[in-house]
């Protein structure tokens, strides 16, 4: 899992005024809105005795904890401690991690890390999103899986004869044809393609195949740290379906989906698009929930690949680079270390930016996987 990311938390539409919990990373964290419209994102921990927040109540734009009422303000300074008597000062020190939010593509986006504006890494741009008549359907689904292990399923083009025979791809023709992989800093895409299915299964989709048996052109992008998009050009429109991997803990993935298409754009052809996603899901959880080990290897040589395997060879190198930089959070050693004892969070950026608060952190720090050393980088071992 990588912090200094931003992460896309929850659809916009279900963030209200009142606190609301997540799990992503591994850490509990709160999200509400303010009276101006904007997004609250911050640690559910109260400095306090590490009661949670999202159990509170909100005072205008702050939130209260329901043991003994402390008070935060949105950027995680506590301005309230009810027991004190008059006069007496709130400690510098009583102060919760607050994270930097954006909504775009109908999402609450927050940043989940401590660099200063200036260093993080950019959202993804998804043009589709601003493309006028497309029907877009949002929705979630849970996987007992780790995201590496989803987020690589989602850009693999050799298993969808096999798993989704009946939708895309072509058991009796699974090869994949040769491509290309465009790499970027943060980001790779390919167009891949594929055979079209046999025209002999059932259902609209293999009538559809059957009047017109062309090749199916998919354009599979990848956006660290979380994002894939696939859309898969059938005979009578597009078919996008943008995901994002939400990590929970290292066992738990939530996709916020996000199906967008030209064709049957009717209200009430939702019920059927929406069953086709899940379908898709459903038919990748039976092999991704089994799968071993449960998490991505570092090392590229840990699994065997071949020549279709190019956009996850891709994807791993990439995410490789930011592990080396150190930013992979060390969930073992939380679970090994930390967990019964001390509480861990996510450093927020006003560690760094506030030099006057540079010691006044009550809970300590997530543990990173140690950076590598500068020689394996100067000889290129991270470079794709
Ligand atoms: S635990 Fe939050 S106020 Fe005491
Ligand atoms: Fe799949």
């Amino acid at each position: 899992m990588l912090k200094n990311f931003w992460y896309a938390c929850e659809f916009s539409e279900r963030v209200g005024h009142e606190p609301q919990r997540i799990t992503v990373l591994g850490q509990r964290l709160v999200l509400y809105r303010r009276g101006d419209g904007g997004v609250v994102c911050m640690s559910d921990l109260c400095v306090h005795r590490g009661g949670a927040l999202s159990d509170g109540h909100l005072e205008g734009d702050c939130i209260v904890c329901p043991y003994h009422g402390w008070r935060y303000r949105p950027d995680g300074a506590c301005d309230r401690i009810p027991a004190n008597q008059p006069g007496v000062g709130v400690p510098r020190k009583a102060r919760v991690d607050a994270y930097p939010t954006r909504e775009q593509y109908g999402l609450v986006w927050a940043f989940l890390g401590d660099l200063p504006e200036a260093e993080r890494p950019p959202l993804p741009v998804l043009s589709d999103f601003a493309t006028p008549g497309l029907r877009a359907l949002h929705g979630d689904y849970r996987w007992h899986a780790h995201y590496t292990r989803v987020i690589e399923n989602g850009m693999d083009a050799a298993h969808a004869p096999f798993v989704h025979g009946g939708a895309f791809g072509n058991p009796e023709e699974p090869e994949v044809a040769d491509y290309e992989v465009e790499i970027g800093e943060w980001s790779s895409r390919a167009a891949i393609t594929l055979k079209p299915p046999a025209a002999r299964g059932k259902g609209l989709w293999s009538r559809l195949y059957r009047r017109e048996p062309k090749p199916v052109r998919t354009f599979v992008g990848f956006h660290l740290p979380n994002v894939v998009s696939l859309e898969v050009g059938l005979p009578i429109g597009r078919f996008i379906l943008i995901n994002f991997h939400l990590p929970v803990d290292d066992e738990t993935t939530i996709t916020k989906w996000v199906l967008l298409r030209d064709f049957f754009t009717q209200p009430w052809m939702d019920s059927g698009a929406r069953k086709r996603v899940f379908k898709i899901f459903d038919q990748d959880r039976v092999v991704v929930e089994e799968q071993r080990p449960e998490l991505l290897p570092y090392d590229i040589g840990a699994e065997l690949h071949v020549k279709s395997d190019a956009m996850q060879i891709a994807y791993r190198k990439i995410r490789r680079r930011f592990l080396d930089r150190g930013w992979g959070i060390d969930t073992h050693r939380i679970q090994a270390e930390n967990a019964r004892y001390q509480a861990v969070v996510i450093p927020s950026p006003a560690r760094r930016e506030i030099p006057e608060l540079a010691h006044a952190w009550v809970m300590k720090e997530v543990p990173v996987r140690q950076p590598a050393p500068e020689r394996e980088l100067e000889l290129g071992r991270s470079q794709p």
